[in-house]
């Protein structure tokens, strides 16, 4: 959880402004009005599949995550004994990375938010509480909250993401004539797509300044621990390899295969004798020689 202690520091520096500037919705499908990746489906079948299997896909829905979003509004909201601790801190604090969609939430639509997560997490009955996760699922990190910003956080260390701009698809810039305008939007191309700071946003939340040490993220790991040393990769090359769509699959700690690949093993072996003085006899033995290298620019173990 020194996850959410990183959150923490990171809400409280960027916290005022971004309510301050949110434009507000009042009902969830107002924001999906301009949100919805449905209509990314059709086209993109393959990218999209992978993706519905991606931790993004489930970035507020997974139980993992709604249960910890359940406890933080039940025992670090409702119990705090300061009336400025509200509901609303949810989005202020959490959901900027979790489901950026919902900074477009006005103060009322981001308490209701907070009731769906509650009922999601912890209702009995069980059509309630599908009925709630559907909502939420709506927020779900989608093709629009990443292609419809042309950097999350504007590149800028401890500035979160951002809402999407109106009919705009951002994209790196390799497809010849997108058929997007056929439905009403742009495509633009925005070179920070294949820039490791475009997952900086949400992969890092810390204000500016401070060091691995003291705020351990992917992204300060990474510039410390990697960069500094040479390392050449972004954070594209490593998580978002593959063809057919395999791009937005976006492998992590929990897929075995793409993990195993952060760790080279050399293990040498030796025939040598050992002498039992107890027993007062020569045995074989062998002498092991163990080599770990991370080749991954994240610490090891972490998480
Ligand atoms: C700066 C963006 C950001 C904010 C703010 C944020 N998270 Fe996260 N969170 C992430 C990212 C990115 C991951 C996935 C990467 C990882 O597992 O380290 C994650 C993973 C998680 C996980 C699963 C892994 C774990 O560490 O247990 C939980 C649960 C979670 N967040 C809860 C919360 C809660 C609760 C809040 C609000 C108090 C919050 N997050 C605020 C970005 C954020
Ligand atoms: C977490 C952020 C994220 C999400 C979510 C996301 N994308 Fe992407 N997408 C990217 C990035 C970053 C690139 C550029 C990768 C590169 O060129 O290195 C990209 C590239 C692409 C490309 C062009 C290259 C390729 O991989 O074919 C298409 C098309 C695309 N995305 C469509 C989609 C669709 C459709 C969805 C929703 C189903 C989606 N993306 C969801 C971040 C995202
Ligand atoms: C009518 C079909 C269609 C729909 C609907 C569609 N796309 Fe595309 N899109 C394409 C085609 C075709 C390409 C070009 C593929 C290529 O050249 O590899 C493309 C390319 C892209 C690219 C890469 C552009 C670049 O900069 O290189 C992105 C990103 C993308 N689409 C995202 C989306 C998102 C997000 C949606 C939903 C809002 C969407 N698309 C809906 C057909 C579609
Ligand atoms: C050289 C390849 C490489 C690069 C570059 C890389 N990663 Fe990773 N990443 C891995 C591997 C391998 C794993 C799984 C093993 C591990 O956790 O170290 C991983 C694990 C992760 C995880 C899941 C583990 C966790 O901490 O919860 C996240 C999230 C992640 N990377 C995000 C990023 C981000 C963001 C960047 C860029 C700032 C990045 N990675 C750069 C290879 C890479
Ligand atoms: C809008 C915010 C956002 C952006 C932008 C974003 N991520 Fe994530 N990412 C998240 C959150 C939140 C999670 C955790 C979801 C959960 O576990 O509930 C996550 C999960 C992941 C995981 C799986 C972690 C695991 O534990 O296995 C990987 C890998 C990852 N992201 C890589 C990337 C890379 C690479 C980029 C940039 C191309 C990127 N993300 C951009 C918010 C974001």
């Amino acid at each position: 959880m020194k996850h959410l202690f990183v959150m923490l520091l990171f809400a409280v520096f960027i916290a005022a402004p971004l309510t301050a500037s949110a434009q507000k919705a009042n009902t969830i499908d107002e924001i999906v009005a301009s949100t919805d990746s449905s209509q990314c489906i059709g086209c993109h079948t393959d990218i999209h599949e992978n993706w519905s299997k991606s931790w993004h896909a489930k970035s507020i829905t997974d139980p993992r995550s709604l249960r910890t979003f359940r406890t933080f509004i039940l025992k670090g909201v409702d119990k705090n004994k300061n009336p400025e601790v509200k509901r609303t801190m949810l989005r202020d604090m959490c959901l900027m990375c979790h489901a950026p969609a919902a900074l477009n939430a006005s103060d009322e639509l981001a308490v209701q938010i907070a009731g769906l997560v509650v009922t999601a997490a912890d209702e009995k009955d069980a059509a309630k509480k599908e009925a709630a996760l559907k909502e939420l699922s709506k927020l779900d990190i989608n093709c629009i909250t990443c292609h419809g910003v042309k950097t999350p956080g504007g590149l800028v260390e401890g500035h979160p993401p951002a809402p999407p701009e109106p009919n705009t698809i951002f994209g790196p810039g390799d497809a010849k004539n997108p058929p997007h305008k056929d439905f009403g939007f742009n495509t633009v191309k925005s070179e920070n797509m294949k820039k490791s700071e475009f997952c900086m946003a949400c992969h890092h939340g810390c204000p500016p300044g401070l060091s691995s040490k003291e705020c351990p993220t992917q992204w300060s790991v990474y510039q410390e621990h990697y960069i500094a040393h040479g390392g050449k990769q972004t954070c594209q090359d490593c998580h978002m390899k593959g063809k057919g769509g395999e791009s937005h699959r976006f492998p992590g700690i929990y897929e075995k295969e793409f993990a195993a690949t952060a760790i080279d093993l050399t293990l040498t072996a030796t025939p040598t004798r050992h002498f039992d003085h107890l027993k007062d006899i020569m045995m074989p033995a062998v002498v092991m020689n163990v080599q770990l290298k991370n080749n991954s620019p994240h610490d090891l173990p972490h998480g």
